[in-house]
């Protein structure tokens, strides 16, 4: 049967009258009911861990907006949890977890097979979201690229210039290729669980893809995502995958053609006019409204919406923000940009 959904469309590379959407955190703080069910389950780790309420906080933004696809409800440092590294959230703060700085801190890590008992929370919330979703809404499932996944193991915590994570790449270049290793063969079997729990298109968050330059780039960022990608292909050639090499810059041209992904999505340091003229030829392009618009909202909004949808009309587009909606995003602003995407009026 040919795929009717809209993301898988404009995934196959069909250019539509008006792009699909979804975005990044649609399940979050700034929504009352995120905060209500998080707060029935006590804590944020609870929640990704509670199938049946993650499930529950992932269909809430599509009965809310009907995007057209629904992201898994769950985090990147689930992986990490999963190899044996202690993970914690301190409120209003972020994560926090045992570091890697010496050989024999990776010892007590994981092999990559050994993570589906504690990850299986989570392959029941694909498999509760996949019969429970509208026949319309695509399920997304993800993980964390390596590099980004090492970036809070090796320091961790989150850091602004992930500078730990460089200096261990600069002083122990072995042990550094060993951690991201293990999270590449790791985030292979992962997301190769959740498409075989239900996921119908995965992706990558690589965020601090940008702070990867010239050889690291290649290194770091794209040979990993092209060994995942072509591991997943190879057991599911019809499942599609979205790249986000966050703040690559120059490094999204080709990165769709080095990496076999489906789609690049695309943060909002870069203007959709270039990413139309140099990333969208070769590839399905995702975004890239600042998230910034969804605090502010107004006529802002509306032309900038308007405008990222004028520059990616001929061709395959998914639209999206740039990064994550933040919590104090007002909900109204969010059915702004929707109205303004589905209208075709611009
Ligand atoms: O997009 C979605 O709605 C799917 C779920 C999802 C979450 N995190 C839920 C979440 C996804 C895809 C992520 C990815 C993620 N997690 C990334 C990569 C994407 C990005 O945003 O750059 C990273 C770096 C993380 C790690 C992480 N998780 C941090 C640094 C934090 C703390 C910062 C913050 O926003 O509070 C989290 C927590 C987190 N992950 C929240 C949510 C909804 C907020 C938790 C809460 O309810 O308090």
């Amino acid at each position: 049967m040919a795929e009717t959904k809209l993301i898988q469309r404009a995934l196959a590379g069909e250019t539509l009258p008006t792009p699909p959407i979804w975005m990044m955190r649609q399940a979050g703080r700034y929504l009352p009911e995120y905060r209500a069910t998080r707060a029935q389950a006590g804590d944020f780790l609870s929640l990704c861990y509670n199938s049946d309420l993650a499930a529950e906080v992932t269909l809430q933004p599509i009965r809310r907006y009907g995007f057209d696809a629904a992201i898994l409800f769950a985090d990147i440092l689930l992986v990490p949890d999963a190899l044996g590294a202690d993970l914690w959230f301190v409120t209003g703060e972020g994560p926090r977890l045992s570091t890697i700085t010496t050989d024999a801190d990776f010892e007590k890590i994981k092999g990559a097979d050994d993570i589906h008992d504690h990850l299986a929370p989570v392959y029941e919330t694909v498999r509760i979201l996949s019969r429970e979703l509208p026949n319309e809404t695509t399920l997304i499932g993800f993980a964390g690229a390596p590099w980004t996944v090492a970036t809070y193991m090796i320091a961790g915590r989150g850091t602004p210039d992930q500078g730990p994570a460089h200096a261990l790449k600069a002083e122990n270049r072995p042990l550094f290729q060993a951690v991201i290793d293990r999270l590449t063969e790791a985030t292979i079997v992962y997301l190769d669980a959740q498409i075989r729990a239900g996921a119908e298109v995965v992706k990558l968050f690589d965020s601090w893809a940008g702070s990867l330059k010239g050889e690291d780039f290649t290194e770091f960022a794209l040979k990993p995502a092209a060994t995942i990608i072509s591991a997943l292909k190879a057991k599911h050639p019809n499942t599609p995958v979205i790249a986000f090499p966050r703040e690559a810059g120059d490094n999204y041209i080709g990165f769709a053609k080095a990496t076999g992904a489906d789609c690049v999505a695309l943060d909002n340091s870069v203007s959709a006019v270039w990413a139309a003229e140099h990333v969208q030829v070769d590839s399905c392009v995702q975004g890239n409204l600042a998230s910034s618009h969804m605090v502010t909202g107004g006529s802002a909004l509306v032309e900038e919406t308007g405008a990222i949808c004028r520059a990616f009309a001929n061709g395959a587009h998914i639209f999206n923000l740039g990064h994550g909606i933040t919590p104090d995003a007002d909900p109204a602003n969010v059915e702004l940009m929707i109205e303004t995407v589905r209208s075709g009026n611009w």
